[in-house]
């Protein structure tokens, strides 16, 4: 069974609360069911994990090693520091679809960054809960070959 993780970094266990405005009222254990639910219509298995730690995420994708076939990574503020994780996921070879609430390149300069943009199969920015979604796709195609 294809196996996936979905792992959410820094500030997005707030999600339903924080800045509604920027990241709307959708919470994370509703975004991860939604995860769940489109996943399991291909028989996919998904696991969830959220960590306000950077090292628990580098953990999180070293584990990942040998038991998920892909992940679906919103890295949170992390996204735009951290030479780390962008290493971790270069080191683990395994596809990787980086997803974001908001749009960041429309957002304050800082944010237009991403390390993780250069190691992952896609970016998907700015389509709110829909995008988790959309990864999901993404990475669906991946493994199923289809380049499109
Ligand atoms: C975010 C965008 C980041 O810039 C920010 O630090 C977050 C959330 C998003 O989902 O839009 O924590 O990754």
């Amino acid at each position: 069974m294809t196996s996936v993780l979905v792992l959410n970094g820094p500030n997005l266990n707030l999600l339903g609360t924080r800045q509604p405005e920027v990241y709307g009222a959708t919470t994370l254990p509703e975004i991860e069911n939604m995860c769940e639910l489109h996943a399991a219509l291909w028989g996919w298995h998904v696991t969830c994990l959220q960590s306000n730690h950077e090292g628990i995420l580098i953990d999180a994708l070293h584990d990942a090693r040998g038991v998920h076939d892909g992940v679906i990574l919103n890295a949170g503020a992390y996204t735009h520091t951290s030479i780390a994780l962008m290493d971790a996921i270069s080191s683990v070879e395994l596809p990787v679809v980086e997803v974001h609430l908001s749009d960041i390149h429309a957002r304050e300069p800082f944010r237009h960054l991403s390390y993780i943009e250069k190691v992952a199969i896609a970016q998907i920015c700015g389509r709110g809960p829909q995008g988790y979604l959309d990864g999901l796709d993404r990475l669906r195609a991946h493994l199923e070959g289809d380049t499109a």
